[in-house]
């Protein structure tokens, strides 16, 4: 998304030139040595000693070349904390298969040149002038645009499969062991630097409960609402399928209708598709609406559009009207192209972007006020401005610093976001709620304020990240809540519980993490977290929570089933 882990073998768009995927040669390794390798490993524990000096010095194992633990990072992701994202059956896999799952962001590109040269490896910064590539070898490649013929994507890791069988199955064994001890130090989360914060498990936990039949199941849903003015009914989105379907309780259980199908005029694949769709708030009388999606421009450039569309009269359906399409940003990759549009009690419409993607944002949109990358965007639908399809707020707060600096985006409410997946408004006290996904170390939750800027990629979490964009005097807001890689690698942010079934929720925000597929509730008073409670597991992974007009919560699982949140058993305490 995003997101940190959608399936995603697809090239920069920037670069989207007739590509097409290199054959797979996968299974270059003899599958019964791997699984010899594997059993052995399962089951006979290694000596996480032995394993670590493997790890550091073997001749043949070279791990060192391309991972660090922590510092600086070489062409392979730091591993520090690696122990608490996968279990040993997963580590194993990992390095028997490094292919089968690929870190997002870390995939490898083959860049062909005109004069016939092909360099590969993974793209690790794309500029204007040039794209820079970091090899096996972890040597830096520059490679001008202009030189350019192609690039191509693979589905192969950087990562060589052969290495476990240069040593023995125990060495291979220890060398897992050792991979279990990298934990990160700490296991709680945190309200502010030095601290934590426990988060125990509520007595009773929550319930999901899935809303449909099985074989009512969706396409990769990735989002969930109520529908104004059809009370008790909801809204579906089919990532992919670009299909937007309306639940309707009856006598007889839920029944789904097709509400719009805008498949060709998205562009999808990859984290790309329908993202978000926000409801006018006179919807229930002028039938407008907005959804985000990305769209390919005839010259070949991917964006993410947010495009108008109207419903019919009794609002049950969309009115088949072409989209007028507000904005359009390119999506530089495939992930953190954000995927939220939500209106404001201020009646305003905001647009959270990502960094637009790759990992480190590579180019510095976080922090780059004259992009919309890596930024909370306010505008307002019901007017218009000379040149544009909708109008700036007077009381956008970078208006003023844009006298000095003209190149400042009037749009922008916020910046340093590096991936605002998911956020929603406080129905009761209007605050703006931002799960904001984070890169090697932690996940934040943020209270997103006019003018605010959250750090990226400067900090993550309460951590100083980056000096490369730090530009002086700027100030920085923390997040409210940052939660380590030991608890979840991908925050999806939630709603505040305002629903009248269960009191003791009344305020707490309920969010979760697309990884581990935990869910929690956070209580904050004034700015300062009071209490973090873990609430349950997802059966599936929680790529986004619902509210229906009665403030009761949903959460949509990416693999295809809505739930919808049952408080009513448990208690916040
Ligand atoms: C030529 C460079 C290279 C070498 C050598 C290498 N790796 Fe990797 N490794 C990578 C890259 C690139 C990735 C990320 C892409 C992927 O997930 O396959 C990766 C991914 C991983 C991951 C998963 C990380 C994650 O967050 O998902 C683990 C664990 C790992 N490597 C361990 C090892 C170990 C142990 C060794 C030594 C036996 C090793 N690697 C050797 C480049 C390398």
């Amino acid at each position: 998304m995003r997101q940190a882990s959608l399936p995603s073998f697809v090239l920069p768009a920037a670069f989207f030139m007739g590509a097409f995927a290199v054959p797979t040669v996968a299974a270059a390794q003899p599958t019964d040595r791997i699984e010899a390798y594997r059993q052995f490993a399962i089951e006979h524990p290694g000596n996480a000693n032995a394993g670590e000096q493997l790890f550091l010095s073997d001749k043949n194992l070279v791990c060192t070349n391309c991972h660090r633990i922590t510092g600086v990072e070489k062409s392979g992701p730091n591993l520090d904390g690696i122990a608490d994202k996968y279990s040993r059956r997963e580590l194993i896999d990992q390095i028997l298969r490094p292919s089968a799952s690929i870190k997002p962001g870390y995939e490898q590109s083959i860049v062909l040149t005109t004069d016939g040269h092909t360099y590969t490896g993974r793209i690790n910064r794309v500029q204007k002038s040039m794209i820079k590539l970091i090899d096996v070898e972890n040597k830096l490649i520059d490679v001008q645009r202009p030189d350019i013929e192609e690039i191509r994507e693979s589905t192969l890791s950087l990562m060589p499969d052969n290495l476990p069988f240069m040593v023995s199955p125990q060495q291979f064994s220890d060398l897992i062991a050792y991979l279990e001890t990298l934990h990160l130090a700490v296991t709680t989360g945190f309200r502010g630097p030095d601290e934590p914060v426990e988060v125990p498990r509520i007595k009773q936990l929550v319930k999901f409960v899935p809303l449909h039949p099985e074989e009512m199941k969706f396409s990769n849903p990735v989002w969930c609402s109520g529908l104004p003015g059809a009370a008790g009914q909801l809204v579906v989105l089919e990532h992919q399928e670009c299909k937007i379907w309306r639940l309707e309780p009856t006598t007889s259980g839920i029944v789904r209708h097709l509400f719009l199908d805008i498949t060709g005029q998205v562009k999808y694949g990859a984290n790309w598709g329908l993202m978000g769709i926000a409801f006018h708030p006179d919807f229930k009388t002028n039938r407008r609406y907005f959804l985000e999606h990305q769209v390919q421009t005839d010259d070949k450039i991917v964006k993410t559009a947010i495009v108008e569309r109207q419903a019919t009269a009794d609002l049950l359906h969309d009115a088949g009207k072409p989209s007028r399409q507000l904005m359009g940003v390119e999506a530089p990759a495939y992930n953190h192209n954000g995927g939220c549009i939500a209106f404001g009690p201020d009646g305003m419409l905001y647009i959270g972007f990502g960094d637009g993607g790759f990992q480190n944002d590579p180019n510095g949109n976080g922090q780059n006020m004259h992009v919309a990358l890596s930024k909370m965007l306010r505008i307002d639908v019901d007017h218009r401005d000379e040149g544009l399809e909708y109008a700036i707020p007077k009381d956008n707060p970078f208006l003023a610093a844009r006298q000095l600096d003209p190149a400042i985006l009037p749009e922008i409410w916020a910046l340093g976001l590096r991936e605002p997946w998911r956020y929603s408004f406080d129905m009761k006290t209007g605050n703006l709620w931002v799960g904001d996904v984070g890169q090697d170390k932690y996940e934040e939750v943020c209270l997103v304020r006019a003018g605010e800027n959250h750090g990226w990629n400067v900090y993550e979490g309460y951590e100083y990240f980056s000096s490369e964009y730090h530009q002086a005097g700027s100030k920085f807001t923390p997040p409210l809540y940052a939660y380590p890689h030991s608890f979840g690698a991908s925050v999806t942010g939630g709603h505040v519980y305002r629903g009248k079934k269960s009191p003791s929720f009344d305020g707490i925000y309920i969010f979760g993490d697309y990884e581990t597929r935990r869910v929690w509730g956070l209580k904050e008073d004034a700015g300062r977290v009071v209490a973090v409670r873990e609430l349950g597991e997802m059966p599936q992974h929680p790529v986004s929570f619902g509210e229906d007009d009665r403030g009761e919560l949903y959460v949509v699982g990416y693999e295809g089933t809505i739930y919808r949140l049952d408080l009513s058993q448990s208690k916040f305490e």
